[in-house]
């Protein structure tokens, strides 16, 4: 460049750091670059933030099925298995505390053994007769909606609380019939789907309302069908 270009370019209006076309195009060039190595940049590490530590269980099998089960599970449980249904200690917290607690309503107060004495003197079988049925100001099975196991465990809990020696209720020996056993479905089948399905949903013996399940009558109908396909 001649030493009057120079002169000239100096004087001019349009002064900038840009002189030679080599220097044009490396400004465009890195006016490009720049940004597009900073959105790369970006791009990989917010990407390497989001995904799971080396090792993590992000993806396995087991953490998907949990991360997309549904919200509502019906759980089946065995009611022939005692240790499915609430613990006396369970019930009473839960029903009856609410009056025998305190004393509610002439209620015996828990461990209140002047309270209980006469009573626990009727035997064990009286007063579960009196729990389940309702006595006094006390509604049928203390108000609650429990298996008949499970009232008579609360009523061993609280007895023993006052005094007795009643031994813990065994669940009835007629134990739930056996999936697929013909013989114990037999005698049942005869109350059809419907039947044993409000007995299902109603709760029987030692089984607790809807099986213990938190499943709409549809599920019980469904399953009811489902055992009674499997006895025939
Ligand atoms: C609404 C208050 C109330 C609740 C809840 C309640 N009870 Fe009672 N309970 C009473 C009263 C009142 C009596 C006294 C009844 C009487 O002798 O007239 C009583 C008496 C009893 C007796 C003695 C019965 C007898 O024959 O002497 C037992 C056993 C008993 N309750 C067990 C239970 C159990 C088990 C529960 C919980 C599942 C429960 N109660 C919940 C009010 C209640």
């Amino acid at each position: 460049m001649s030493d009057a270009h120079s002169k000239h370019d100096e004087d001019g209006p349009h002064e900038g750091p840009i002189k030679t076309p080599k220097q044009l195009v490396l400004a465009v060039v890195f006016s490009f670059l720049v940004p597009i190595i900073g959105i790369v940049l970006l791009v990989t590490f917010v990407s390497q933030a989001n995904r799971p530590a080396a090792g993590s269980d992000g993806l396995a099998a087991e953490a998907v099925a949990r991360r997309i089960q549904p919200v509502g599970q019906v759980v089946v449980r065995d009611a022939s298995d005692p240790s499915a249904l609430k613990t006396g200690e369970q019930v009473y917290t839960a029903q009856c505390a609410a009056c025998h607690a305190a004393g509610v309503a002439g209620a015996p107060k828990f461990g209140d053994e002047g309270a209980w004495a006469a009573r626990i003197k009727t035997g064990y079988e009286a007063l579960l007769t009196s729990a389940l049925k309702g006595k006094g100001a006390m509604g049928p099975q203390g108000g609650g909606d429990h298996s008949d196991l499970e009232i008579g465990r609360a009523v061993v809990f609280m007895a023993n609380k006052a005094g007795a020696g009643f031994p813990e209720p065994k669940a009835p020996a007629a134990a739930a019939p056996k999936l697929g056993d013909k013989a114990a479905w037999a005698p049942r089948l005869a109350a059809g789907i419907d039947g044993l399905t409000a007995s299902a949903i109603k709760g029987k013996g030692a089984m607790p309302p809807r099986g213990g399940s938190a499943g709409t009558d549809a599920d019980i109908k469904a399953v009811v069908t489902y055992m009674v396909g499997q006895a025939k």
